[in-house]
């Protein structure tokens, strides 16, 4: 199957003032998993082999990253996968009805690590209280960072929210789950030295 085809049937688009039906999109009312920055997809490909009967959808802001997934999934296979290249912000609920989702996982956000550029992290309170909107009630957000300056302001800024709790007393682990998938960025990471923090919070 060649990329086109594959594009019609695995990748989706958004308007403007129309929010997205994720039932009709994915045929089923099974739960539905979003990923945030999907980058080459180990993630989203893997987990959704492994999970059948959950849906993923994963945003990614490069369409060459959303080529390379596409080369990744398998009709046979992938049923339950969707792509969106958008470039998400704050403005995500104007695309999806409010709790959509049963957990939103953001695994390595882009650091921007000079202080003049921090206003770029995705992670801001606006998109923290976006987020919030389009999870479902107890609904899972999964965030990883090797970087650790980003990853104290992420649990910094959760601590000062009464709307999420913290699986992690201290905010955070060092132990990947059991089924942890590890990505390109983190194998690159890790490689450079760098360990990571799990975040995992539940909208409550
Ligand atoms: C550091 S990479 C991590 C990729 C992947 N999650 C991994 O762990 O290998 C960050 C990814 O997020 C994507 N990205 C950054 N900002 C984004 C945005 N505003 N909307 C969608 N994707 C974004 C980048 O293109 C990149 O693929």
């Amino acid at each position: 199957m060649d990329i086109d085809e594959k594009r019609n049937i695995f990748e989706i688009q958004v308007e403007l003032n129309f929010k997205l039906d994720l039932v009709k999109i994915f045929g089923n009312r099974n739960p539905v998993h979003l990923e945030i920055g999907c980058g080459r997809g180990e993630f989203i490909v893997q987990k959704a082999s492994g999970n059948p009967e959950t849906n993923f959808l994963g945003i990614e802001i490069k369409e060459k990253r959303i080529k390379t997934i596409l080369r990744k999934l398998d009709i046979k296979v992938h049923r339950n996968v969707r792509l969106l290249q958008l470039n998400v912000d704050e403005k995500i609920i104007e695309f999806f009805p409010e709790e959509s989702f049963r957990m939103i996982y953001i695994i390595h956000p882009d650091p921007w690590p000079k202080k003049k550029h921090h206003k770029n992290r995705l992670i801001q309170n606006t998109f923290i209280d976006a987020l919030y909107k389009i999870l479902q009630p107890d609904g899972i957000l999964k965030i990883a960072t090797d970087h650790e300056e980003y990853g104290k302001r992420i649990i910094y800024k959760f601590n000062n929210r009464k709307d999420f709790i913290s699986k992690y007393n201290e905010g955070f682990t060092k132990n990947p789950d059991k089924d942890h998938i590890e990505t390109h960025f983190e194998k690159k990471k890790r490689e450079e030295g760098f360990e990571p923090f799990f975040m995992n919070y539940r909208k409550i």
